[in-house]
């Protein structure tokens, strides 16, 4: 199955910088009648198994929205079960992880409890000189949030006489944003059939390409993001030129 997905792609233009939202397991679990809870457990193996994939195939960057600020607001046995799965996550990793792989926490790190806060950092720190790819792990994040969070850095500066309100631009805002040293994702990629972007990378999405499926994420598989991949090669990007 693979190999035919695999026909479609050319490997020498690949995405440099492929997002993913993560979404679905909910459903996947209760289509086979267990626990949603089930489904991230599923979920969570899924994300290593793409991890691993993306890092075969050679991107440079990978963004997987893992928790949404929008998310807290869920029941605290699910919450407490999708922090779990994080927390187990974050302990693997060191042995689970290609050794070629940085890990980068985006989001609203405050809101995680003080022994996550501690794994994200230790993880981090030791991931911090690889160059094979780097992973943005979204938990906490909102788009919306991290654009607030990079306009009060501008203001600041503002307020300290650094510089005038007058000359903030576009690559100054960038920079303030937790991937502010990173490109732009150039596919963004959501299963589970939901055609929205639920507060994922509003400002780095302005130029992305989206692909859709009813895929549910613990069923999205490498042949998937291949398929993903083909499409993307296939598209005019115009950048709003002609
Ligand atoms: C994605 O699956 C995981 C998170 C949002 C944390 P969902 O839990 O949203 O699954 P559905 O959308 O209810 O199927
Ligand atoms: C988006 O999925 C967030 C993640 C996948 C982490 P949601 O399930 O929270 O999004 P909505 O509520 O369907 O928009
Ligand atoms: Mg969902």
């Amino acid at each position: 199955m693979i190999h035919l997905a695999e026909k479609k792609v050319d490997f020498s233009r690949l995405p440099k910088h492929i997002a993913i939202i993560m979404d679905g397991n909910g459903r996947w679990a209760k289509k086979r009648g267990l626990p949603r809870s089930a489904g991230h457990v599923r979920g969570a193996d899924n994300f290593r198994k793409i991890v691993r994939y993306c890092g075969e195939i050679g991107i440079s960057y990978l963004t997987v929205y893992a928790f949404s600020t929008e998310n807290w607001s869920r029941p605290q046995d699910e919450v407490n079960a999708l922090m779990n799965l994080l927390s187990e996550y974050l302990d693997r990793a060191y042995k689970e992880l290609d050794d070629r792989v940085r890990v980068r926490i985006i989001g609203e790190r405050d809101m995680l409890s003080p022994e996550l806060i501690e794994k994200v950092e230790a993880l981090e720190a030791y991931t911090k000189d690889r160059t094979g790819m780097v992973l943005n792990i979204a938990l906490s994040y909102g788009a919306r949030q991290e654009i607030v969070h990079a306009t009060k850095s501008l203001a600041k500066r503002v307020e300290n006489g650094e510089m005038k309100a007058d000359e903030i631009t576009t690559e100054m805002l960038n920079e303030c944003l937790y991937t502010g040293d990173q490109p732009d994702p150039d596919l963004i990629i959501r299963p589970s059939g939901e055609k929205r972007i639920s507060n994922f990378m509003l400002w780095q999405a302005a130029y992305s390409e989206f692909w859709y499926s009813n895929v549910l994420w613990p069923s999205f598989k490498p042949e998937h993001l291949l398929d993903a991949i083909a499409e993307y090669q296939g598209r005019n990007r115009r950048f709003g030129g002609v």
